[in-house]
């Protein structure tokens, strides 16, 4: 079976409720139809106006992140259940800059998929290496253990569904784009760990994205390689034209 591509958007810190209903409605018309999957990440206090702008149309809408507990007294937090009722059906889960800025770890990454999973919610988990990393020969390797962690007790079911996005972190915002080859080479490592933890079944539904500075005028090759199936955009996500080639690449 032949993997669906996957545009996803992360709007980041941008846009007002009301600036997000404008792009919505904008993206709605030009991108309501597209090819692949879509799906926008929005910030919390947006997903209202977006879920309305978005209805009618295939865009799917996801949250940025979430906690690991059901409720309680942790001020300033959103809960998965609140999502869920909301109707977002995805959840971007430890994005790199939630990792360098808010003290993500591996441990919590992995709390999260595991809850976003049991409300129903389908994670976008994020990995990627340094530069550093990179340039020190170890990336596959900080790539599996990063994934396997965040993975852990996730069943072969469960991870069926899943999407992974693999985001170097020397290509993120940066306009540095990973080759077309330097992309593949990591999102086909991260299938072949994919097979070793849950077998080929899994390993050929299981979406894997790539983002780092992806935009209108590379992601058709990118998404042509073997083992791409879409991105994880930030910010071509934010203009609707770009956009929109990206969700028919
Ligand atoms: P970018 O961000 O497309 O602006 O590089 C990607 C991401 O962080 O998800």
């Amino acid at each position: 079976m032949a993997r669906t591509k996957l545009a996803a958007g992360n709007w980041k810190m941008n846009k007002t409720p009301a600036e997000a209903a404008a792009l919505m409605k904008e993206l709605a018309q030009k991108a309501g139809n597209a090819a692949n999957d879509v799906l926008v990440c929005p910030p919390f206090v947006c997903l209202d106006a977006v879920l309305e702008a978005a209805k009618g149309t295939k865009i799917m809408v996801g949250a940025q992140n979430m906690y690991f507990e059901d409720k309680g007294a942790f001020t300033g937090e959103v809960a998965p259940g609140m999502l869920r009722e909301m109707g977002v059906t995805h959840v971007i889960i430890g994005h790199s800059e939630r990792r360098e800025y808010f003290g993500e770890t591996d441990e919590t990454v992995n709390k999260k998929v595991l809850k976003a999973i049991e409300y129903g919610l389908c994670p976008v988990i994020c990995c990627g290496e340094t530069l550093a990393q990179r340039q020190d020969g170890i990336t596959i390797e900080w790539i599996r253990m990063q994934i396997k962690k965040a993975m852990k007790d996730v069943t072969a079911d469960q991870a069926k569904a899943l999407v992974i996005a693999y985001e170097p972190i020397w290509a993120i915002g940066t306009g540095m784009t990973a080759t077309n080859e330097q992309a593949n080479e990591v999102c086909a490592a991260i299938r072949v760990l994919i097979v070793e933890l849950y077998g080929a079944d899994v390993a050929n539904e299981i979406r894997i994205l790539y983002g780092g500075s992806v935009n209108a005028g590379n992601s058709k090759d990118l998404f042509a390689c073997s083992d791409i199936d879409g991105g994880l955009v930030g910010g071509a996500s934010l203009k609707a034209d770009d956009f929109t080639v990206i969700a028919n690449s």
